[in-house]
């Protein structure tokens, strides 16, 4: 394949990228813009096997057929419920890949200094150490007295390999944090060291002082090294300082940083396409980030600054908040058939249980007995963007009933019963009504204006954010402990 061809094909493939994000914008359309998104890798990476400066081609292609096996027994054996753990977890990959491809064009820079690091290694830590340094200052002299990259071209290489190590590095730390915390490894609750918007300006005046030096000295190994542990600190911090309820913001925004540290990579490796898909991941992950803070009233900066301006002292919202009323399938039965209009809330209970099919058999039994049955989704509900669309779509429910959070809030006053089926945060006032609130200011579907609420879970357990839901203690409230599953099926025969 000839070098044109190969550009060529680049341009073709970044075509099907950008129908691909098209597609995805929209239910109807996503399963195309999937379809176009495989298109365009299969191209991209036929093209990139195929150019005549790509080497070591078996190894890639083992790399691929390794890499091509893990991910398909990961995605077949993934739940829904645990997809943003594994965009969590691959996001990781991406931050680490481009440490690791900063590293190796760190290295290209200075072969020589790198045998003899090697040969170093056999004596003490303190003779290699000092060994690596005289070897790197040498190699950078070499460098910039041979004529491979001087001036302002080696200064921003090296900006790109210091920028693409900084971001590859806080992206890998960040995703790990956020695999942690949505897989309940690590509590999801944000941690608040004393002084840490201090801490975190700290690390990134460091990290730029040590960039000037890094550039200043030809690219010594010192400054990127202690850069590199800096920013895997600054990395982890940065996202576990940030609450439960703000999570979804960080998984897109840890998107974006991907995108941003694969886009820093192609920079090093001067691959345009690269440079392409990462810009195109990372404004599209920013532009989630930003749609998903203004649904959730918080504000960007102080996301992305590690939850800057949350230090109001925070009722942890776990207390009870008084008495709570039971109710049986029978009795909902009952209610759902004297109604006339029914609203149905799903939130993350809903994916756990698989309640989507006998959720959407009840609201066609209902349709049939002239109820209106419609459905409030909360931006954030479930645990990735578009969660509840997807499993109401899957168990075909009619896509014109499916309405936003902004579409529906004003009808719940002209609605006998709402089922709050495995939903918690997301329908919980003390978002509205309690200023210390860890999710104060979050909008939320306003269910407790209906005449009847019916609160379907296992238990009087908080959800995702940790804070106790005063909805379920209210007078028009009833609680239907169980799985949602159960529960559902349970009023479906009832019915
Ligand atoms: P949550 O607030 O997480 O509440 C889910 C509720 O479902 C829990 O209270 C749980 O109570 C119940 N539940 C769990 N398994 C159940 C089962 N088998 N049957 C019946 N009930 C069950 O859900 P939500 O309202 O959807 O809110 C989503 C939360 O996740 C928000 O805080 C959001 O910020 C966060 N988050 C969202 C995303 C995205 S992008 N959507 C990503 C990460 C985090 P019991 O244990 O008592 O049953």
């Amino acid at each position: 394949m000839s070098e044109g061809l190969v550009t060529a094909s680049y341009i073709v493939a970044a075509v099907f990228f950008i129908l691909s994000l098209a597609g995805l914008s929209k239910q109807e359309t996503a399963k195309n813009g999937n379809l176009f998104g495989i298109i365009g890798m299969t191209i991209a990476l036929g093209a990139t096997i195929l150019n005549p400066s790509t080497t070591g081609v078996v190894w890639i292609i083992l790399a691929m057929v390794i890499g091509g096996a893990i991910g398909v027994r990961l995605a077949l054996k993934v739940e829904m419920t645990e997809m943003p753990e594994l965009v969590a977890i691959l996001h990781s990959f991406v931050g680490m890949a481009a440490v690791l491809v900063g590293y190796n064009s760190f290295i290209d820079l200075h072969p020589q200094a790198i045998n003899e690091i090697v040969v170093a290694i056999g004596s003490d830590l303190d003779t290699t150490l000092a060994t690596a340094e005289a070897a790197f200052a040498q190699a950078s002299q070499a460098q910039q007295d041979s004529h491979h990259l001087t001036g302002a071209m080696l200064n921003i290489h090296l900006v790109e390999v210091f920028l693409g190590v900084f971001i590859g590095a806080v992206t890998f730390t960040g995703s790990v944090v956020a695999f942690g915390k949505l897989r309940g490894l690590i509590p999801s609750k944000a941690l608040t060291l004393p002084h840490r918007h201090k801490m975190n300006l700290v690390a990134v005046i460091v990290s730029l002082i040590l960039m000037v030096q890094f550039v200043q000295t030809g690219g010594a190994i010192t400054p990127i090294l202690i850069m590199t542990l800096i920013a895997f600190a600054f990395g982890w911090h940065l996202v576990a300082s940030i609450g439960g309820a703000d999570m979804p913001v960080v998984v897109s925004m840890l998107n974006s940083y991907s995108g941003w540290a694969a886009a820093a990579a192609g920079f090093m490796l001067s691959n345009d396409l690269l440079i392409i898909v990462g810009a195109l991941v990372g404004s599209s992950g920013a532009i989630l980030s930003y749609i998903m803070c203004k649904a959730m009233n918080r504000s960007f900066i102080s996301v992305i600054a590690g939850g800057f301006g949350n230090d109001s002292a925070a009722s942890t919202g776990e207390e009870e908040v008084g008495e709570y009323r039971e109710t049986t399938a029978e009795d909902v039965a009952d209610m759902l058939r004297n109604s006339d209009s029914v609203i149905i809330t799903p939130g993350y209970g809903m994916a756990v249980a698989q309640a989507q099919y006998p959720v959407a058999e009840i609201t066609r039994k209902l349709r049939d007995l002239g109820i209106k049955v419609r459905f409030g989704i909360h931006p954030v509900a479930g645990r990735l963007p578009g969660h509840m669309n997807v499993l109401l779509a899957e168990a075909k429910v009619p896509y014109d009933i499916v309405l936003e959070m902004d579409e529906i809030n004003e009808d719940f006053s002209d609605t006998d019963t709402v089922l709050v089926i495995g939903a918690n945060d997301t329908v919980n006032p003390a978002a509205m009504e309690d200023p210390n609130s860890p999710i104060a200011g979050m909008p939320v579907l306003e269910v407790w204006k209906a005449q009847n609420v019916i609160g379907f879970k296992r238990s009087m357990n908080t959800g995702y954010a940790g804070v106790q839901n005063p909805l379920f203690f209210k007078d028009n409230t009833q609680m239907l402990f169980g799985d949602a599953k159960d529960s559902v099926e349970a009023i479906l025969k009832a019915l």
